[in-house]
């Protein structure tokens, strides 16, 4: 198998074309308009508004209260994203709707304004998966990259790792069999009271601590170690989306996954002390958490969980590598792609294979609808469109997460 024989399909996107993208899976009500120019997907404008005041004070997202906030906010965004990208007399061609993964009160939001958008503006809808359009964020203003790529998702609700052709041509190589990356450095966050949500403020705090003062597990899973854990094979059998291969590369390979529930409470231990077992002399109480220890806590668990995902990297490029299908570029996506110590080791990977590793923005990273509207220049494209009875789904046909 040959770099060469996984070439995506011609489906070049046209210059010119314009499309709206709305992005309301969980707690970011957004819209953007990107257009197609010079080979790339160029992003006109990108309004945003997070929630994070609203949920902060549950220290996480709460859905009824999500869905509320993004009925009053949807078509403020919609505006703004289009006054600031200046049309002009330049017409809209398609809108793009995130309808999948997500939370459903939510996802019907941005999928009825969307598909009201679309009717009134007299252009066909596209429904696009949340997950494979945080990999097009490197994408976004950027030149073309060569396939195929490593594409790794890591956000609050998504750990993930795909082989990939093109953006919509892409293989499950592995994905969190508990916790996403992003939900376990809340939880972190939330048991060291740093505030919501926990990702930035546990990396900010990370830079007064000792990554090496706790040593938290690294968990490297085998294939009988997933079996024995009971998950199941859906996500390796995913079905196949019109137009888009998703099929597994490796076969049964569970090797590729990731974990970080035991280190979520490795930290709760070290924080609140390991419960007593019978017959067993009584454990040592924590040490007092005290300010430097607070950091020390933040920048082990941060290295431990970034150490896990180079280390499935590592092992998915030498795979790959060992087939004769090695990657030429990595794409990232998900909120948890801002993380410093993430980006740094990510550039490291790339500069030791030589590979191209695209570290999007911040504002790519998160949650946003720019990457919604570039993915769906590809189903453009390719002719590929839904109707008005497009409808909203929590699950991605990605893959269980
Ligand atoms: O992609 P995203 O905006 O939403 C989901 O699709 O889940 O990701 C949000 C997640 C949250 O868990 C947040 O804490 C995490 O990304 N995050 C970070 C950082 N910035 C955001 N985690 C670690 N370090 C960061 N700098
Ligand atoms: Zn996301």
């Amino acid at each position: 198998m040959t770099s060469a024989a996984h070439a995506e399909p011609p489906n070049e996107p046209t210059a010119g074309t314009l499309i709206l993208g709305i992005e309301t899976s969980c707690d970011e009500t957004a819209a953007s308009i990107v257009e197609w120019r010079d080979g790339a997907p160029r992003v006109c404008s990108n309004a945003i508004s997070t929630q994070h005041e609203i949920h902060a004070r549950y220290a996480g997202v709460v859905p009824e209260l999500a869905s509320r906030a993004h009925l009053e906010r949807i078509v403020p965004m919609v505006r703004e994203a289009i006054r600031y990208a200046d049309l002009q007399d330049r017409r809209i061609s398609a809108v793009a709707i995130g309808n999948r993964p997500g939370l459903i009160g939510s996802l019907l939001v941005g999928n009825a304004a969307g598909k009201a958008y679309a009717w009134s503006l007299g252009v066909p809808v596209i429904g696009i998966d949340h997950i494979a359009a945080h990999l097009t964020a490197g994408l976004l203003d950027a030149p073309p990259v060569r396939w195929p790529a490593l594409g790794l998702v890591a956000s609050g609700g998504h750990t993930h790792l795909f082989r990939m052709n093109g953006p919509r041509s892409m293989k499950l190589l592995g994905r969190t069999i508990d916790d996403a990356i992003g939900e376990a450095f809340d939880k972190a966050a939330t048991l060291l009271s740093l505030g919501y949500p926990g990702g930035p403020l546990l990396d900010a705090r990370s830079s007064a601590g000792d990554p090496t003062a706790i040593r938290f597990p690294t968990p490297r899973l085998t294939a009988r170690s997933v079996r024995e854990g009971g998950t199941d094979d859906n996500c390796l059998r995913a079905p196949t989306e019109s137009g888009s291969t998703f099929a597994p590369v490796l076969s049964n390979d569970r090797t590729l996954d990731f974990s970080f529930s035991g280190m979520k409470t490795a930290l709760l231990y070290a924080v609140r002390g390991v419960p007593p077992v019978t017959n067993r002399p009584a454990p040592r109480p924590p040490l007092p958490l005290t300010e430097q220890r607070i950091s020390d806590l933040c920048a082990s668990f941060q290295a431990a969980a970034v150490n896990q995902v180079m280390d499935v990297l590592a092992r998915a490029y030498d795979k790959l590598a060992a087939q004769d299908d090695r990657p030429a570029t990595l794409l990232v996506g998900g909120g948890v792609t801002a993380n410093r110590h993430l980006r740094a080791e990510l550039a490291k990977f790339g500069d030791q294979r030589g590979i191209d590793v695209r570290l999007p923005p911040q504002q790519f990273c998160v949650d946003n609808a720019a990457m919604i509207a570039a993915l769906a220049h590809w189903k453009f494209a390719a002719g590929e469109f839904d109707n008005l009875r497009l409808a909203p789904r929590p699950f991605s046909a990605l893959g269980r997460f």
